[in-house]
């Protein structure tokens, strides 16, 4: 079964991975070909379990053709009650979208003797145009992912919706446990646990774990906090199956040791064998991450996060 995702302008790498990552997650046989802007999955995931964990989707749905000519458009799919057809133009070609919608709409009102509802439609029939091909796309609803609460914020914090990207990245899926050993104010646990992964987050400020523990409370997750430094990771090794985190950026005023000195530290020391997420100022780069998958994300002129997936 094909599926197809489209794609934002920004961060396209890292949504195109992360779709294919989650799809990974439930199918390792999971076949993608990507075109600017659209991800199209060879799965046996459907595309509302990876919409609903998705971070960066716009539009979703199955693959149910191809077509050249839309006066012959003929989707292989049982009639709808109602439909509305919808062009996505990722090409560069000039067209008109209402006019190709029109023409689409007439000709499987023909088809298929049913309504045309522009408001309530029981099938979104989607014409998806590429500088390659033309595909037709459906579905019968919009699947968003559920976005966990954060009742206190920190300048340091990494945002909601990245820190939902590189979860997703990680590969784990419910049931798996993930560690943050930098954690926080404990986005990544939220958006962990959101998602149906057990959490645990570590991290020597005190301050930090209370903020995460209210964070989790607030939406009612159990995920565990340890106060204490990363080192701590070695006690539960056996308990994780991954390691998403963000490392600090800065020398801390309860630490002398350089962010430098501490990825390479830390690094050191990551049980093998289990996936890891990292993210880190640009600039921290080490030579056991040289073949890591990177991401570059500017920020603003004295930050660009790098995320590393090995
Ligand atoms: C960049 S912040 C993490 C931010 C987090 N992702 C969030 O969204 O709030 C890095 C965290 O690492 C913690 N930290 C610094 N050195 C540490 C160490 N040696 N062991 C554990 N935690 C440490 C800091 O207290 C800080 O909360």
């Amino acid at each position: 079964m094909s599926s197809f995702f489209v794609l934002p302008g920004q961060y396209e790498d890292l949504a195109r991975d992360e779709i294919v990552a989650i799809s990974k997650s439930y199918d390792p046989k999971t076949k993608f070909k990507a075109e600017p802007r659209l991800v199209i999955l060879n799965t046996k995931t459907s595309w509302k379990k990876i919409a609903a964990k998705a971070t960066f989707v716009r539009n979703c749905g199955d693959i149910v053709g191809t077509f050249d000519d839309v006066s012959k458009i003929n989707p292989q799919i049982p009639k709808p009650k109602s439909f509305v057809c919808r062009t996505i133009n990722l090409s560069k070609k000039k067209l008109s979208p209402s006019l190709l919608e029109r023409q689409a709409g007439e000709v499987l009102k023909k088809r298929w003797g049913s309504k045309v509802s522009l408001s309530n439609p029981n099938l979104t029939i989607y014409l998806i145009i590429t500088d390659s091909k033309q595909y037709i796309g459906c579905a019968d609803s919009k699947i968003e992912p559920k976005m966990p609460t954060k009742v206190i914020k920190h300048p340091h914090e990494l945002d909601l919706k990245l820190s939902r990207c590189i979860v997703n990245l990680s590969q784990l899926k419910e049931g798996n446990t993930l560690l943050d050993p930098f954690c926080g104010t404990g986005t990544i646990l939220l958006q962990a646990e959101s998602m149906k992964i057990k959490a645990i987050g570590i991290d020597y400020d005190g301050i930090m774990c209370n903020i995460t523990r209210k964070n989790l409370q607030a939406n009612k997750f159990s995920s565990k906090v340890i106060n204490s430094t990363y080192h701590e990771m070695q006690n539960i090794r056996n308990k994780i199956d991954g390691i998403v985190t963000d490392l600090p950026y800065g020398i801390s005023s309860k630490s002398s040791i350089s962010p430098k000195k501490l990825i390479q530290d830390f690094v050191s020391t990551i049980p093998k064998r289990k996936k890891l997420v990292l993210v880190y100022k640009k600039g921290l780069d080490i030579p056991e991450l040289e073949k890591a998958k990177k991401y570059e994300i500017y920020r603003h002129k004295s930050l660009t996060r790098v995320i590393a997936v090995r």
